[in-house]
């Protein structure tokens, strides 16, 4: 059900009502918190130390009005954020962008993901990108399904690109055209 400052998602008694928005300044340390749960814990961020407020506030800045970054909120606790960033600097890599999505970690498997995910895409379709890029760490399976589930495809599989925890890691490209 839709209301005027937002979009409202029923997904079940645990989450009664999700509304999905633009991010705001206001929102940087509560993206963070998200975050930095998966910098110390997950494989699915290559990220190794915990992200400063400072430098999501930077990140949130640069994202301007062209690249989307999305909040879900559930009864005004932000529950899980999404967002398109530029896929790589040179100007004729412009059309393309690369997702992130982060749900609270004991919120997962809720639906959260996929409805932050299902209003990205819109907004980026609206934006005018010609397609958009997700970079997972092979082993997420839960990310590699989501993304699947909306129509990426996997387009590259790189061996052990990165490490973590002692561990040599995968990345598995997948990417939505537009
Ligand atoms: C990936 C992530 C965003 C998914 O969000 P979520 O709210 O837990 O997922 P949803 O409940 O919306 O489920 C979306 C789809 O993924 C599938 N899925 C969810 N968790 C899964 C799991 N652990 N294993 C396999 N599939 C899973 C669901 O079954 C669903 O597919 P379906 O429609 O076929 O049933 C969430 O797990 C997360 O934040 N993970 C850590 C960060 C991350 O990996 N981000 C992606 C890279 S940027």
């Amino acid at each position: 059900m839709a209301n005027s400052r937002g979009k409202d998602f029923r997904v079940g008694d645990a989450n009664p009502c999700i509304r999905i928005r633009p991010a705001t300044e206001a929102d940087v340390s509560a993206i963070n918190s998200i975050y930095n749960y998966y910098v110390a814990n997950s494989t699915c961020t290559y990220q190794t130390e915990a992200e400063t407020d400072a430098a999501r506030l930077e990140w949130l800045k640069n994202h301007g009005t062209q690249y989307p970054v999305t909040i879900a909120e559930d009864g005004g606790q932000v529950v899980g954020w999404a967002s398109v960033s530029m896929f790589r600097p040179r100007e004729a890599y412009r059309p393309t962008v690369e997702n992130a999505v982060y749900v609270r970690h004991d919120l997962l498997g809720r639906g959260i993901g996929k409805m932050l995910m299902i209003d990205l895409i819109e907004r980026t379709r609206k934006a005018g990108f010609h397609s958009i890029m997700a970079v997972i760490s092979a082993e997420q399976e839960a990310s590699v399904r989501l993304h699947e589930r909306l129509g990426f495809e996997k387009v590259a599989h790189l061996r052990q690109v990165g490490r973590k925890f002692d561990s040599w890691l995968d990345v598995v490209y997948m990417q939505l055209m537009l």
